[in-house]
């Protein structure tokens, strides 16, 4: 199962607001319908948005001023403006921008498929891996980043448990958690604000998440509550690591305090039960790199974040 794909002229997106009580599909033929999925979640991950993105450029008919919209549909997942320079960019070349979306979202297909891969590599049989947020297929379009490596773990018959973290407000916990039934994997859902007792009293093996924007410096960008998660391992010498393809990877942002942070709507987080009070709904946060134990993308997993950009080619 693909989180989008396209047929016949159309993007179909697979609706992760109706999830995980319904499976449905959303045909986009216009641009302003994929900034507007991208923008209420419809698809998201930084991969998935990406996909999602350079598709929308083969609906355009005015390709720089849709460019601007797709790339201001969100703020903090970088995939989303490298997939879009990356259409203008084979366009220039003389492709058609459907063509080079194709391209795009196969190449991404691989990257995934490798990552995963690689990340199994770090799991031990047996263990209990902690996630945050949703890294799998819907996040990514194939495979998955963090969720693809434990998935790919439990494939390979390591027979792990995985603890997943809600991640309120928008609950992508819920989204990894029907990722999990459906591959038959075992698992349990906490409240973000368990995983720290659980590190502390010897239940975590690991923790392995995604990110949206990893910067020059290893310092990183990912869903709300990553942080936090980073700081606690640390101090319960847990291991943490991030996997994500280098389409996430920025490296013109020198360190992460330069990383803009989506904030979205309070009623998010309040609802509608009051008027009044006022929320900060941070989207984001960033991680410094000391935090890190180790970053996986498709060329390899790397200790130091020197050494990443030193043995990529993009
Ligand atoms: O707001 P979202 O759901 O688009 O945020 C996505 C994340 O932050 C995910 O945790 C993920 O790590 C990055 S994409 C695989």
């Amino acid at each position: 199962m693909r989180a989008v794909y396209w047929k016949k002229g159309s993007l179909y997106i697979l609706d992760q607001t109706a999830l995980p009580l319904k499976v449905r599909w959303l045909r986009c033929s216009k641009v302003s319908e994929v900034c507007h999925a991208i923008k209420v979640l419809a698809v998201r991950g930084a991969p998935a948005i990406g996909v999602a993105a350079a598709y929308g450029m083969a609906l355009s008919k005015r390709m720089k001023a849709d460019a601007k919209s797709l790339k201001a549909s969100r703020s903090t997942a970088v995939d989303l403006e490298h997939a879009v320079d990356f259409v203008l960019l084979e366009i220039r070349g003389g492709k058609s921008a459907l063509d080079a979306a194709m391209i795009w979202d196969n190449t991404n297909t691989e990257k995934c498929k490798s990552i995963s891969e690689r990340g199994a590599s770090l799991i031990k049989k047996g263990s209990t891996i902690l996630t945050h947020c949703n890294t799998g297929f819907l996040a990514t379009n194939e495979y998955g980043s963090a969720l693809g490596a434990i998935k790919e773990a439990a494939k390979q018959g390591k027979k792990i448990h995985v603890i997943v973290d809600e991640t309120r407000p928008r609950l992508q916990g819920w989204l990894t958690s029907w990722e999990l039934l459906r591959a038959k994997i075992p698992h349990t859902m906490i409240v973000d604000s368990a995983a720290g007792f659980l590190m502390r009293t010897g239940k975590i093996d690991a923790v392995m998440v995604g990110a949206d924007r990893i910067v020059k410096n290893g310092d990183f960008a990912n869903k709300i509550g990553t942080c936090s998660l980073a700081m606690l391992a640390k101090e319960c010498g847990v291991p943490f690591y991030v996997l994500a393809p280098m389409s996430s990877f920025d490296r013109k942002i020198a360190n992460g305090n330069k990383i803009k942070i989506e904030i979205r709507d309070s009623s998010e987080i309040l609802g509608k039960a009051f008027k009044k009070t006022k929320a900060l709904n941070l989207a984001f946060d960033v991680t410094p790199s000391r935090y890190v134990t180790g970053y996986v993308n498709e060329f390899g997993v790397f200790r130091r974040i020197e050494s990443l950009w030193k043995s990529t080619k993009e």
